[in-house]
């Protein structure tokens, strides 16, 4: 792992972007620009907190995230890759792949003329994750980070054969309380209900919670928005490379049995994840590459 004086010499920008570590060795990015604050953990290239300035934050991070080497962490945008779910056939392989918990280093910074600051940052391949994905497949996350947040998932393959990809940006959003907001831009969408046995099923108007919500809906490639009439704010979500959305509130029993979630901590989250899941997953043609790209922003 490459140190923070060493990250700080190399991608450090001044009124931008910073590195820290904390006592478990995990490695983190800062950033604060005149537009926005943001903390990332390089492992995973997990982003955990923006906020654009004057607003309050409008990701979601658990009071009660653990971080540490290979752990996940709850909250935040994690990367769902090379699969999505659970492995279509190795049981023993972690749900969501694993590029969320593995090392990944940084591998270019810059400040826009907006203000805004870039960082992009790459998966170390190793003996480990060669186990799970023996495919020449290098990723990088490129994160803008600015009023409007802005991040880009790119598969490349670099074999000899299609591979097939399953990703997600599992972004958590920060509401005012799951019980009061609503999700809109899938009105009339099927969508595979995985609460109880997965039944399809048809949306019918916006999506609101009052138990476990587990979805995946299909043929989703519009502007999904969050209403949130509780912080008098309107979070959109728009994508490309994705078309499959999954909408998440894991609801109270699920939430304690998690550990992670804090207390009532289900109630300020709601996950709208931009997808290739379920069938939508992409094949990658040698040569070929995938591009998962979502921008953030609030409206009011
Ligand atoms: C969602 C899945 O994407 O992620 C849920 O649809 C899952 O089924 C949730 O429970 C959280 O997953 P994890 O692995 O971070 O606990």
């Amino acid at each position: 792992m490459t140190d923070v004086t060493t990250l700080n010499n190399r991608f450090g920008i001044q009124d931008h972007l910073s590195f820290t570590t904390d006592a478990n060795g995990m490695v983190y990015a800062q950033i604060k620009n005149r537009l926005a604050e943001a903390h990332i953990a390089v492992q995973g290239a997990h982003l955990l907190t923006w906020a654009p300035t004057g607003q309050v934050p409008v990701i979601w991070l658990s009071e009660a995230a653990k971080f540490a080497p290979g752990k996940s962490v709850r909250g935040g945008v994690p990367i769902c890759w090379p699969w999505f779910g659970p492995h279509p056939s190795q049981t023993s392989f972690p749900a969501h792949g694993y590029a969320r918990t593995v090392p990944w280093e940084v591998i270019a910074s810059a400040a826009t003329k907006e203000g805004a600051t870039r960082i992009s940052l790459r998966l170390i391949v190793s003996e480990a994750t060669r186990a799970q994905w023996p495919h020449a497949t290098p990723v990088e996350l490129h994160l803008t980070i600015g009023n409007a947040l802005e991040c880009e998932l790119i598969t490349r393959n670099q074999g000899q054969t299609a591979v097939t990809v399953g990703d997600a940006l599992h972004t958590y959003f920060a509401i005012s309380d799951i019980r009061n907001v609503e999700v809109l831009g899938l009105d009339g969408l099927e969508y595979l209900d995985k609460v109880g046995p997965s039944t399809l099923r048809k949306q019918q108007g916006a999506v609101r919670f009052a138990s476990e919500t587990d979805r995946i809906y299909l043929e989703s490639v519009d502007d999904c928005i969050i209403a949130d009439p509780g912080l008098k704010r309107r979070i959109r979500i728009q994508k490309r490379g994705s078309r499959s959305s999954v909408v998440w509130n894991p609801w109270i029993e699920k939430a304690n049995k998690m550990g992670d979630l804090g207390d009532a901590g289900y109630l300020k989250m709601v996950c709208v994840e931009s997808t290739n899941a379920a069938a939508d997953v992409v094949n990658i043609a040698p040569g070929g590459e995938h591009r998962l790209w979502v921008r953030y922003s609030v409206e009011q």
